[in-house]
């Protein structure tokens, strides 16, 4: 019988476990008195091709290095070098290489960074010393002078090695290997770019003797009595001082004092100091009790209503490195929008992050850095969540993170990670956790039994199915009907959208189960690029890819806000500010205000009212308005006369909430929330009848009008000349419109495309002339199907306004909805200016229209397009009654029958939809202007539910009118 051979050990690369040789998890902080010593800065690097290309010697003390190259750390090695060092990769959910646990691939590229230091002078002697890598990808062993330290893997958490043994006062070598893929490549799939290197700080860290190993900080607050109950656990014994609240206490020793509480809204913050015998070290203490009670997330004994966001650690040059100032800027932004909560997705951030949380006041929720979302492909057979070869190491991220980041205040949820399939690893990490903390809840949300975790968690349900959860219709196991529900991810905002938002947070204020939710996701991930604006997956070759797909964010790259997060902002406002209701009677000088705060009054915020004729403001002035309580309203009368009593125009108030004094978010008078009142209906513009047409030759003028005889088209409309006035039902499909290839429903732009509704053609059948008014009748329909739109052109003028009355009859079977409806038509490059009267600033659609605001408005046409990282339908200004594009010498006025939706590009729409960066979009000589009645929603399908119906745009029958006119000298 001959025996089996022996499998070789596997290589620490393709080790399912940690690592070996980090000391154990401890909580991080910034400062201490303890001296510290960056390693930041400028690294020896050598890249090879495969983990074994080098013999252990690099890591020696006497190795040369000088032919190597230089390297930053932190950072990724592929986006430095000018692509000497390779390139980002991007994959969403499969693996880009084979899925083979927990083998790697033999390319598996290498970067060995080597840095040299000396001590500082007053490095102290004593005690032991330690290095902490904050963050490397995926998997690292170390050599300090030449001593192998160990190995790790864990890309986003926290590793550290005993050194002091071996430093010397000068000329220390750190020597450290990277691998790009590891077996911890396998527990890091999430939906993001590869990116390999030491992407985070790594830091010298003194340990004297006598201070803390590690120390835990409890501080709840009982909010029935007002007092904060503070106890700091630490393996050596010291003391605990609050200096404000009078507290000198021992470790472990708890106190009890009153106190003001940390909330996300209110971020109290208590300076204090541990004392150890062997350390200082300063702690900003915050007291909050989360609880699981009566089937809802409490803190401080009151339901939360999450306003969130998902936030990837991205910046389109440095990848997942981010420095302190955009984390302090990204928290700002989200304040400022009126966001009261992060979901780390899908690992723990950079820890300062964490910091600036507990200062500025946001509720997060932790995740762990799990992901094995590849392993979907094959029904989850082999994943490491399930297997407990993998629970070592999973265990240890779970340790990781929750020793990292368990003195924030504003941690509130520990998340075990994302889309990981389920198994008993996650159940280990789970049971681990609770009892490491009890004073947090655990989330996850691929348990949909909610077996391990405290709450039912979904991503991308649609609103029907939230709204029955709300109330309690799901069914499911008992304990998941105990269980509130939130949203980690939902409103997919991949470019313009997320559709529904308003329609979702009705749900949210309407249900009590429902606790809100975290949109997907917080910024674009597209890299800054010479040639392409920004570059998505595909634009480096990649062999395997999903596209632009990793641009899904409320920020584009370089954190302009997107229309989605201006909309958010809207929708998610903490002051609900609308017209009191006037029952059936006239509009009223009346507001109502409620405040949807979870815990503040009113009395950091003024209010103004201002008055708008004809959306242009005539006054303004303060509102008083009372210091209502969370939850509470009141009817809040405005001025008793209005300041203008016109009667023949559009007259509204609008009302503002606006920061009352600086916060360190944001200055005095940001503007918080807003509500507007008609106090009259839209006026439409009266057709223009009266003249005749007159024919000539080649022309029929009709008022200031001249029209093609032959083929009907308007050529001129007083000195504008206009190109290809028709009919128009096409827009460049939205990422939303195309949708994600698994959705389960129809996804309409493919199915536009597939019908033809972007090659329609227009068949003109007759030219008619009357006494009053000049028709062309066509049929306007695609090749090879037998759907049309019948559509007639009814021209009339009263000799120096135009009249376009459009009728549509939808002819065939329209099984899917129509994109838009109205007119597009092209005037001189010169018309680069619009006003317009109605929705604006920006852009909105028919389900992300909340934000919109009712007034006069002047862009330039470049600045009324938005500017996604992947071109589509974009720039739709929406209600508008009157606009106007005007060049240094005359202009055209476009007043709609009834409310229109106006956009204005200097390119078609064909443009548009072929263009794949926004560098293909070349201006031409034409103002491409469309005028529509209508328009289709935007919706979330590109990873969510589709446009809601009451927001689609069927064929029917329709009719609208439009009726120009010119402004000369304008
Ligand atoms: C979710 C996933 C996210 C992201 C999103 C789509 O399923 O958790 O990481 O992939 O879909 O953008």
């Amino acid at each position: 019988m001959s025996a089996m051979p022996a499998p070789l050990p596997l290589p620490y690369v393709e080790d399912p476990g940690p690592g070996h040789g980090t000391l154990p998890a401890r909580t991080w902080y910034a400062t201490s008195d303890a001296a510290r010593l960056s390693l930041n800065g400028t690294w020896r690097f050598r890249l090879s091709a495969t983990a074994d290309a080098h013999d252990d010697a690099f890591a020696a003390q006497s190795y040369d290095p000088a032919g190597w190259d230089r390297i930053q750390v932190p950072g990724h090695w592929v986006l430095q070098g000018e692509g000497a060092f390779g390139a980002p990769a991007y994959t969403n959910v499969l693996y880009p290489f084979p899925v083979d646990p927990p083998h790697v691939p033999a390319g598996n590229p290498t970067g060995d960074h080597l840095h040299t230091f000396d001590l500082p002078d007053d490095w102290p002697t004593g005690g032991d010393a330690v290095v902490r890598f904050d963050g490397v990808e995926s998997c690292a062993r170390v050599w300090l002078n030449g001593m192998e330290l160990g190995d790790f893997k864990g890309s986003r958490l926290a590793h550290e090695f005993a050194v002091g043994h071996l430093l010397q006062p000068s000329g220390n070598v750190l020597a450290v290997r990277v691998h790009q893929w590891s077996s911890g490549s396998y527990l890091e799939d999430q939906d993001q770019w590869w990116l390999p290197g030491i992407f985070r700080d790594v830091t010298l860290l003194h340990r004297p003797w006598g201070c803390a190993s590690d120390f835990f900080v409890h501080a709840s607050y009982n909010h029935l009595d007002h007092t904060g109950t503070l106890r700091v656990d630490s393996d050596v014994q010291g003391s605990v001082s609050v200096p404000e609240l009078g507290i000198d206490t021992a470790t472990g020793s708890p106190v009890t004092v009153p106190v003001d509480p940390w909330t996300a809204e209110t971020p109290r913050l208590y300076d204090a100091e541990l004392i150890t015998p062997g350390e200082r070290v300063p702690l900003r203490i915050g007291f909050r009790t989360v609880a699981l009670d009566d089937g809802l997330i409490k803190v401080n004994g009151r339901p939360l209503l999450f306003r969130g966001v998902n936030r990837h650690e991205f910046h389109p040059r440095t990848g997942r490195t981010v420095d302190s100032a955009t984390m302090r800027h990204d928290i700002e932004l989200m304040k400022r929008h009126n966001i009261n909560a992060v979901r780390t997705a899908h690992y723990p951030p950079h820890p300062e992050f964490l910091s600036l949380c507990d200062e500025l006041g946001l509720w997060v929720i932790d995740e762990c850095d799990l992901e094995t979302h590849g392993f979907e492909e094959q029904a989850w057979r082999d994943n490491p969540t399930d297997d407990d070869r993998w629970t070592p190491a999973l265990l240890d991220r779970a340790q990781r993170m929750v020793e990292r980041d368990k003195n924030h205040p504003s941690v509130i949820i520990w998340s075990l990670g994302n889309e990981s399939g389920r198994g008993r690893g996650l159940t280990a990490m789970a049971e681990w956790i609770r009892g490491r903390d009890s004073g947090r809840l655990i989330h996850y949300e691929g348990d949909q039994e909610c077996r391990d975790t405290d709450m039912y968690s979904r991503m991308y349900p649609p609103h029907a199915e939230v709204e029955s959860i709300g109330r309690g219709l799901d069914g499911g196991p008992a304990r998941r009907r105990q269980l509130p529900l939130i949203l980690c991810e939902y409103a997919h905002a991949m470019g313009n959208g997320p559709g529904g938002l308003a329609d979702y947070q009705r749900l949210f204020e309407t249900h009590e189960r429902l606790q809100g939710g975290f949109v997907w996701e917080w910024i674009d991930h597209g890299f800054a690029h010479p040639a392409l604006g920004y570059a998505y997956g595909g634009d480096f070759g990649e062999e395997l890819h999903d596209g632009h797909f990793v641009c899904d964010g409320l920020l584009f790259p370089d954190r302009t806000p997107s229309p989605g997060l201006i909309e958010y902002k809207k929708v998610v406002e903490p002051v609900r500010i609308e017209p009191a209701d006037a029952g059936d009677g006239p509009p009223s000088g009346t507001v109502r205000i409620t405040n949807r705060y979870d815990f503040s009054d009113l009395g950091h915020l003024v209010f103004e009212w201002s008055y708008q004729v004809e959306g242009e403001t005539v006054d303004t002035g303060p509102l008083t308005v009372p210091r209502l309580l969370p939850g509470d309203w009141a009817e809040v009368e405005l001025p008793a006369a209005p300041p203008t009593t016109r009667q023949d125009c559009e007259q509204q108030w609008t009302v503002r909430a606006l920061l009352a004094a600086e916060t360190p978010w944001a200055a005095r008078e940001h503007p918080v929330a807003w509500g507007q009142v008609p106090l009259t209906v839209p006026r439409s513009a009266p057709a223009a009848t009266g003249s005749r047409p007159h024919p000539g030759n080649k022309h029929i003028t009709l008022g200031p009008a001249t029209f093609d005889a032959r083929t009907g088209e308007l050529l001129t409309v007083g000195r504008t000349p206009v190109t290809g006035l028709r009919l128009d039902a096409w827009r460049a499909p939205t990422d939303n419109d195309n949708g994600a290839p698994w959705q389960p429903d129809v996804r309409y732009g493919p199915r536009w495309r597939e019908i033809g509704l972007h090659r329609l053609q227009h068949r003109t059948s007759a030219v008619e002339l009357s006494d009053e008014a000049f028709t062309v009748r066509t049929r306007v329909a695609p090749a090879g199907r037998d759907i049309g739109l019948r559509t007639v052109y009814h021209w009339t003028s009263d000799g120096t306004r135009l009249t376009l009355a459009v009728s549509v009859i939808p002819e065939g079977r329209w099984a899917v909805p129509l994109p838009r409806l109205g007119l597009r038509l092209g005037l001189p490059a010169s018309y680069g200016t619009a006003h317009w009267f109605g929705g604006g600033p920006g852009e909105a659609y028919p389900d992300t229209r909340a934000a919109s605001t009712l007034g006069r408005w002047r862009a330039e046409v470049d600045d009324l397009q938005t500017p996604y990282v992947f071109p589509q339908e974009n720039g739709a200004r929406p209600d508008v009654r009157w606009a106007q594009l005007t060049g240094p010498e005359a202009g055209l006025r476009m007043e709609g029958g009834s409310p229109f939706w106006f956009t204005a590009r200097r390119w078609t729409t064909e443009h548009l939809d072929a263009a794949t960066h926004p560098t293909d979009l070349e201006p031409g000589d034409t103002v491409w202007v469309n005028l529509d009645h209508r328009q289709h929603g935007i919706g979330s399908q590109s990873c969510g539910p589709g446009v809601l119906p009451h927001h689609q745009l069927h064929a029917e029958p329709t009719e609208f009118t439009f009726t120009f006119s010119s402004l000369e000298d304008a």
